[in-house]
């Protein structure tokens, strides 16, 4: 596992916390210890993670898909990110796809690559983990830019993904079973550095 790809010794232009590594993450088989990062950093009880597991483990097989994670000394997970190539026949791109042509913007789901989970354990946020983490995955796109979906407010989250040069591609967005509306983003790849 190495530290953030591409960056020579002793210069990281992205600030982390110097005991973090950032490196591809077997999700499948650390899932359990992704979603409990997941459960604590968004809040998610017993139930929503067993049904969590099963759309993780699905996602995973879908070609292109790949995870990575930030590792502590000890080896424990601190974070992680995954995502895939966005394809229109998906059920998350078949809920925004009219949101999107409401504000002409659906040209967004071609030739992207989606962000399907971003979390940071609190114990180790705000020490620049989450930006290297989705910084190194969206790297390693073939696509011309990202997409993602996060709760429609002003979150840590959502300030994120504005300094990194996604912007608001459609508002106010409802998942069924979701209890609260989602922003729509997306941005050019790469991803603005600051
Ligand atoms: C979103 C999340 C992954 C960010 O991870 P992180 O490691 O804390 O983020 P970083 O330290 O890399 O980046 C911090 C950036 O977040 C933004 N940020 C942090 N706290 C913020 C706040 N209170 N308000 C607005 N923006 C904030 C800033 O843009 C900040 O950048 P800066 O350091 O240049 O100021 C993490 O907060 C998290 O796991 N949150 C809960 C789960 C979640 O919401 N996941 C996203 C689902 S869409």
């Amino acid at each position: 596992m190495a530290h953030i790809p591409g960056h020579g010794s002793g210069h990281r232009p992205d600030a982390i916390a110097d005991d973090i590594e950032i490196g591809p993450l077997d999700l499948p088989a650390r899932v359990d210890e992704a979603l409990a990062v997941q459960a604590v950093a968004f809040g998610l009880g017993a139930e929503e993670v067993a049904v969590r597991r099963q759309i993780v483990l699905r996602h995973m097989n879908n070609p292109g898909a790949r995870a990575l994670g930030a590792t502590t000394p000890d080896g424990r997970l601190a974070g992680f990110v995954y995502g895939m190539p966005n394809d229109r026949a998906h059920w998350w791109s078949t809920v925004v796809e009219p949101y999107l042509r409401a504000r002409d913007n659906d040209e967004w789901l071609d030739d992207s690559f989606v962000i399907t989970e971003l979390h940071v354990h609190p114990r180790h946020q705000n020490r620049g983990v989450g930006r290297a983490l989705i910084t190194a995955l969206t790297d390693g796109a073939a696509e011309s830019r990202s997409i993602l979906s996060a709760i429609d407010a002003d979150s840590p989250a959502r300030g994120l993904y504005h300094s990194l040069g996604y912007t608001d591609l459609a508002r106010q967005v409802v998942f069924p079973s979701a209890p609260k509306p989602y922003a729509v983003m997306g941005a050019p790849l790469p991803l603005r550095r600051r």
